[in-house]
């Protein structure tokens, strides 16, 4: 029980890594308060963390809209009163040469995956400072690190989450406020479902593992991050289950 009665707020919680994070964390003790903007899958991923004993709410929100962002924060503090452990998650791919981006994807892919930390943040911040203990741990993605072909847009924003990262980590580690991404390698979800079967054979061939990523397998880092005490010495990092596809 790692994380015992500790407040929790996951967005993007409905699928893929947030909900193997979410799962891992109702079984660790953590009180939870699950975001995501499909009601469906964000109500099974509650049932599921009531399953395990914990007690777990869910809200509706899309974090592209500001107050979307914030949403599942606030929630977090109007159910439980407080919030420690914020695992901004939420997030989006699509895949276009540069020339091919929109205004419209641009600003979409940015506000998804990199204003929604910002704002999320932001407002979980003032409460996490005063108790002096709080844990922020944002999903970035290898490829903010490396790039990617016709993901201009994707590696932009996920580049931003690690820059935000270093830059707040910076400000409020000495109020014990411990902020850290993790950027995960290809990883079997539903958001890499869709792509190219032949691209996903030929990446996996690429890895040094020789294989995708488990969202179950990514979901022990956030936990990690976010126990005590073995995350109590991690501020600004970018921590890379990535089957060895980035070294840095
Ligand atoms: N799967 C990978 O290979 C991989 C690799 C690196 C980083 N990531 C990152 O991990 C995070 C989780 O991705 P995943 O692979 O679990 O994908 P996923 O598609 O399985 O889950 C993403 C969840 O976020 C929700 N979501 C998407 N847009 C939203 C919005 N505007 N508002 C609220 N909820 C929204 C979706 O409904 C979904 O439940 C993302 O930030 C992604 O960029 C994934």
């Amino acid at each position: 029980m790692q994380l015992e009665q500790k407040r929790v707020a996951i967005s993007g919680a409905g699928s893929g890594i947030g909900a193997a994070i979410a799962l891992l964390f109702a079984r660790e003790g953590a009180r939870l308060l699950l975001s995501d903007r499909n009601a469906e899958t964000l109500q099974r991923q509650v049932s599921a963390c009531r399953e395990q004993g914990a007690e777990c709410y869910g809200v509706v929100a899309d974090v592209a809209e500001v107050a979307g962002a914030r949403a599942g924060v606030d929630a977090c503090v109007a159910r439980f009163g407080g919030i420690d452990v914020l695992v901004n998650n939420a997030g989006m791919l699509s895949q276009a040469r540069c020339e091919e981006i929109t205004l419209a994807m641009w600003d979409q892919m940015l506000a998804v995956d990199l204003r929604s930390v910002f704002l999320a943040s932001q407002r979980a911040l003032p409460l996490m400072r005063q108790q002096r203990w709080g844990r922020i741990i944002n999903i970035a993605s290898q490829l903010g690190i490396k790039g990617g072909a016709e993901l201009c847009h994707y590696a932009a924003a996920k580049a931003g989450v690690i820059g935000f990262t270093k830059s707040l980590a910076l400000e409020v580690s000495a109020d014990n406020v411990l902020v850290n991404a993790i950027a995960p390698g290809p990883v079997a979800t539903p958001l890499i479902d869709g792509l190219n079967p032949q691209w996903q054979r030929a990446k996996a061939a690429e890895l040094p593992l020789g294989r995708f990523g488990l969202a179950e397998e990514v979901a022990p880092v956030a936990l990690l991050l976010a126990s005590e005490p073995g995350g109590n010495l991690f501020a600004g990092q970018t921590l890379g289950p990535n089957s060895g596809d980035v070294m840095p």
